[in-house]
């Protein structure tokens, strides 16, 4: 055995994501287009008597430190399969917003799942982590794969979407956390109340994906879309300023983050989200201010640090 091994993961965001009905599984059937962004958690496996877990970084402090922890989690999922000492020491060096819309919480376990099998030498097919991967939650598989994906079922499944160049987002990140299963248990009552006219359901985001493979900022951002933004809206009423401010400061578009409550603001080039976020920043509607780029790749070891 190797003394311990890390793996960087990014963030996501949802450029385009569609909720259709509930099903009987307590998911939503989706039509997301996943989009891997330069922000990071860093996760360290090494071995250890009993499973523990520290939590490093900006966002420590929100992070569940026992085993109900994602990436504890992931360990003992991958442990159960290989047959190896689920007792590790993790080490979350933690970037990415907490209960923030972003897949902070997958993303460690996507890092928890590639460091422990490289820790334990466990030759899987990719196939088979991805299973593992899905079993831990939806969004953990697109964590290991990134880049940019079509996502469907309860958004497991996925298919890699072509694109070219990057973009570039400045993201505000609200003080108070949003749980996903509230959002989508809002959206629903939402949708039981009245209609919704910009639903967009499980319909495939074709023109968004013909956009994202020609890599003009301009024809992606009237694109951009979110079923869970009026659930998001609904449950964090201030979001809504969070949004002006972003599109008066000069983004050419803003959407709530998958189940929100971050807020992501696409801006026409590098130097514009740099102007972007120092305006945001000073507006004060945001908690903390982020630049961040993508598509980038998803999760890959990387010397220990
Ligand atoms: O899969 P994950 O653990 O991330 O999902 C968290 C919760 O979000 C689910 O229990 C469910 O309430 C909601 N969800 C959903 N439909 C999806 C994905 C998540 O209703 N496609």
């Amino acid at each position: 055995m190797i003394g311990g091994a890390t793996a960087r993961v990014p963030a996501k965001i949802n450029l385009h994501l569609g909720v259709g009905p509930l099903r009987d599984d307590g998911f939503h059937e989706l039509s997301t287009l996943f989009c891997a962004l330069s922000l990071y958690d860093d996760v360290t496996v090494r071995p250890s008597d009993a499973l523990t877990l520290t939590i490093t970084g900006e966002n420590r402090r929100a992070v569940p430190a026992d085993a109900t922890n994602l990436a504890a989690r992931a360990v003992a999922a991958l442990a159960a399969r290989t047959g190896d000492d689920p007792n590790v020491a993790i080490t979350i060096d933690k970037h990415i917003p907490v209960a923030g819309g972003m897949a902070g919480g997958s993303a460690d376990a996507a890092g928890a799942l590639l460091a422990a099998a490289r820790l334990w030498r466990a030759d899987l097919p990719r196939t088979e982590l991805l299973d593992i991967a899905a079993d831990l939650g939806s969004d953990v598989p697109f964590s290991l794969t990134g880049g940019a994906a079509l996502g469907t079922g309860r958004g497991e499944k996925l298919l890699p979407v072509l694109h070219r160049g990057e973009f570039h987002w400045v993201l505000a990140v609200s003080g108070t956390g949003l749980s996903t299963p509230a959002v989508y248990r809002e959206l629903d009552r939402l949708r039981e109340a009245g209609d919704l006219p910009d639903d967009a359901g499980t319909a495939r985001p074709d023109a968004l994906m013909v956009a994202i493979a020609s890599g003009d900022v301009r024809t992606v951002a009237p694109l951009l879309h979110n079923d869970l933004q009026p659930a998001a809206l609904s449950l964090q009423p201030m979001l809504r300023r969070t949004l002006r401010a972003g599109r008066e400061a000069g983004a050419l578009a803003g959407i709530v983050s998958g189940s929100g409550p971050t807020c992501a603001f696409l801006c026409a080039d590098s130097d514009a989200a740099v102007s972007v976020a120092a305006e945001l920043s000073g507006s004060g509607v945001a908690k903390a201010v982020r630049t961040a780029s993508g598509p980038v790749a998803g999760a890959r070891l990387i010397p220990q640090p």
